[in-house]
């Protein structure tokens, strides 16, 4: 089905299902522990053996010697697999960095080694043998060292509009500010694990995989084999947020080690290899400049980006929200991209905006303090319901004005004391603060596959994946509404190779376009139940299990008492989203109390007001703003991969170096979806959230601490020890 023009009224809009608040249909599953993730599937092939990864030592250089005689001589060992005896191998398309390293060594804890043996034990104590001799080269590691000499990178061009030097200097009121962002990790609960096996030439995954069709062609590419010959199976996933967006080493490494052990062979990242083996969020420098009438309009906006990857890679494109979050005639982004030898940057949850907003929000906050106005009113002053630098292009939907005003009065805005570090209970120092969010709405093609039995009940089939978002139950949701049948009649088969590619999950487009893609093949099914039944008046209704037109109505279990109907259907754009922005907007509220005399920080409420398209299921879309505002508060106050600038590596690579927001650190969270169908967005007329929930918490929490203290923090994470010599004297 190809959709290029606005969606008019369809069965979706009934709304019997869709958008109802919905209990996940894989909840008791997973609460049960009866959810196989990859690594558990102890069924799906006899005789498992175990590999361990080793990685490399150095972040740049080459080995020069591997004596890996221990290791295949100890204790239960199947085979040693390294670079030496992989035979040739290509490179994903997806990555910079190989999976499997050596001679040359890419980054640090890049896989130079896998080690099979009967117990996960053996295969442990055998990969600590390895002998390793590198020839170390120096690297450059340290982004602000390296900013001077980022170029701008290909496919990344600077953008913008009229004359932003000349505007920003004839400004009469101007901020000029820089930002930093560290790099991040993914720090997903499930650990990235494969189990591998291989048929003759047949090569079969299960895995921990955003993106299953990718998967597919990354292995293919890896081990020069034709995709038909690949399986990926990925139905249950704990966590991704990104890092689990391509296939990894655990993968390649489980179905070399296979190949070589004549055996099944499943691997798992131990968590400290995750943090240096994978991706990772890069870190950024950013300059806003800001130009502004003294009434508060802006004449020139200015960011620019620097961010540094591997040879070849791509930089952070946190200026993307600033070509279209507000208006201003003159403008200018830009990004620069150095190279760094540290482990791979990518995607992490809402790459670019999550960022970008982190620094730009806190600038609003700051151009609005100079301009001696509300930071709510400085943001709807500059509201723009075009693109700014394309005016031609208006957005399909933009409520941000909306989001911050019904924000304000939830949140109780009112009672904020605009005066930094008035507000005092006790020794805690209260503050609130606001920031925008932003998330862009992408639209990818999706397919799906349809089954109905002889008994009514209906089976959707897509190699479509759940990360832990809910896709199962609002794809259930969407079968049922379009074939008038109730929720648990409909059975949800996600996540593996077989089935139609669709979307997969990733950017937040995964909610809109999976679930357009089961209207489409439901269409078809529609047309070949009536087909069927002998209804050739206008489409029958499909409602409480039944097919009906004109006064007349069979159950729908009839359309397959010969035998099963399937159909199978792809939801494919046209221009809409050249023609129009399609964008999330949400306005986030936090406020937050410093103890005066330690700089700790407490959150002691969140609000997020989203708008976001039409809301599949309240209750997941709801979860997954709170989990997305629980992140954003973990990158205000926590999370930070500190590196080491002579060796090349995140050090704290764990759960207890690395810290991320636990239960105890998170208050009263309120999320608020604003009514919004977006009939350009899909037939669904949905859009995503799981991004959006992020974009902007950052800022909000930093724009609290500095009212509720005066101190103006523009490097994350806000950590106490950057706010203790400058907090106000406590009487
Ligand atoms: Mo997302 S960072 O595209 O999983």
């Amino acid at each position: 089905m190809k959709f290029d023009t606005p969606a008019a009224t369809n069965p979706i809009d009934q709304l019997k299902v869709v958008g109802k608040a919905t209990d996940r249909i894989d909840g008791p599953l997973k609460t049960t522990g009866t959810a196989p993730y990859a690594y558990e599937r102890h069924d799906v092939v006899a005789g498992q053996a175990y590999g361990h990864i080793l990685g490399a030592a150095i972040a740049k250089g080459r080995i020069t010697a591997m004596d890996v005689s221990a290791a295949k001589a100890a204790p239960g060992v199947l085979a040693v697999v390294t670079a030496d005896n992989a035979g040739a191998l290509g490179k994903g398309h997806w990555n910079t960095a190989k999976l499997l390293g050596g001679p040359e060594i890419q980054h640090y804890h890049q896989a130079v080694a896998v080690v099979v043996a009967e117990t996960f034990e053996q295969a442990r104590a055998a990969a600590a043998l390895i002998r390793v001799e590198y020839k170390e080269e120096r690297g450059a590691f340290d982004l602000a060292a390296a900013r001077d000499g980022a170029v701008e990178a290909k496919d990344n061009p600077d953008t913008g509009a009229g004359d932003f030097a000349g505007a920003f200097a004839d400004a009469p009121v101007r901020l000029d500010a820089t930002y930093s962002t560290p790099d991040q990790g993914h720090a997903m609960m499930e650990p990235h694990a494969t189990i591998a096996a291989w048929n003759g030439d047949k090569l079969t995954l299960w895995t921990a995989n955003q993106m299953i069709n990718w998967g597919v062609k990354d292995v293919a590419q890896t081990l020069n084999m034709p995709e038909e010959n690949i399986r990926l199976i990925s139905p249950y996933i704990g966590g991704g947020f990104g890092g689990k967006l391509f296939v990894r080493s655990d993968a390649l490494m489980a179905a070399l080690g296979a190949r070589a052990a004549g055996r099944p062979v499943k691997v798992a990242l131990t968590r400290p290899q995750m943090f240096n083996n994978t991706t990772h969020r890069p870190a950024t420098i950013q300059r806003i400049r800001i130009g502004a009438t003294p009434d508060g309009k802006i004449t020139a906006f200015g960011h620019e980006s620097w961010s540094g990857d591997l040879p070849g890679g791509k930089p952070e494109t946190a200026v993307q929200q600033t070509r279209l979050l507000y208006a201003g005639a003159n403008r200018l982004t830009a990004m620069r991209l150095a190279v760094l030898d540290l482990p791979e940057g990518n995607a992490m949850r809402a790459p670019g905006e999550a960022p970008g907003l982190m620094a730009l929000e806190i600038a609003m906050d700051e151009m609005a303090e100079k301009l001696g106005m509300d930071p709510i009113q400085f943001r709807i002053l500059n509201d723009t319901q075009v693109d700014p630098e394309h005016p031609d292009r208006p957005f399909s939907q933009r409520q941000l004005v909306e989001c911050l005003r019904q924000g304000a009065d939830r949140f109780g805005w009112t009672r904020r004391n605009p005066k930094p570090a008035s507000v005092r209970e006790g020794r805690w120092l209260v503050g609130m603060g606001v920031a925008a969010g932003y998330r862009n709405n992408l639209l990818t093609k999706s397919a799906a596959r349809v089954r109905l039995d002889g008994q009514g009940g209906v089976t959707v089939e897509t190699d479509m994946t759940d990360i832990g978002t809910g896709t199962y139950t609002i794809i259930a949701q969407t079968a049922a509404e379009m074939l008038g049948v109730p929720l648990d009649r409909v059975a949800v088969r996600l996540g593996d190779s077989r089935f139609p590619v669709s979307c997969g999950s990733g950017g937040q487009w995964g909610a809109n376009n999976s679930t357009a893609g089961v209207y489409a093949a439901c269409m078809k099914l529609r047309q070949a139940v009536a087909r069927k039944l002998g209804f050739n008046a206008a489409e029958p209704t499909f409602a409480d299990g039944k097919v009906a037109s004109g006064g007349h109505a069979v159950p729908l279990a009839q359309a397959a008492k010969d035998g099963e109907l399937v159909a199978e259907d792809m939801i494919e754009y046209g221009d809409l989203d050249k023609k129009y922005q399609q964008s999330t907007f949400a306005g986030h509220f936090v406020e937050v109390a410093v103890d005066g005399a330690t700089g700790e920080i407490r959150l002691r409420r969140m609000l997020a007001v989203c708008a976001a398209g039409r809301i599949l299921n309240p209750k997941s879309a709801r979860s997954q703003v709170i989990g997305a505002m629980t992140m954003g508060a973990g990158a205000a106050l926590m999370e930070e991969l500190a590196v080491d600038k002579r060796r090349g590596f995140f050090v704290n690579h764990d759960l207890a170096g690395y810290e991320v927001p636990v239960h105890a650190d998170i208050p009263h969270q309120e999320v608020v979806f604003l009514d919004e169908v977006d009939p350009i967005s899909s037939p669904m007329k949905a859009k995503g959230v799981g991004e959006l929930g992020i974009c902007g918490v950052g800022a909000a929490v930093a724009n609290a601490v500095h009212n509720a203290t005066g101190v103006r923090v523009r490097d994350y994470p806000i950590t106490l020890d950057k706010l203790l010599h400058h907090l106000p004297e406590i009487a």
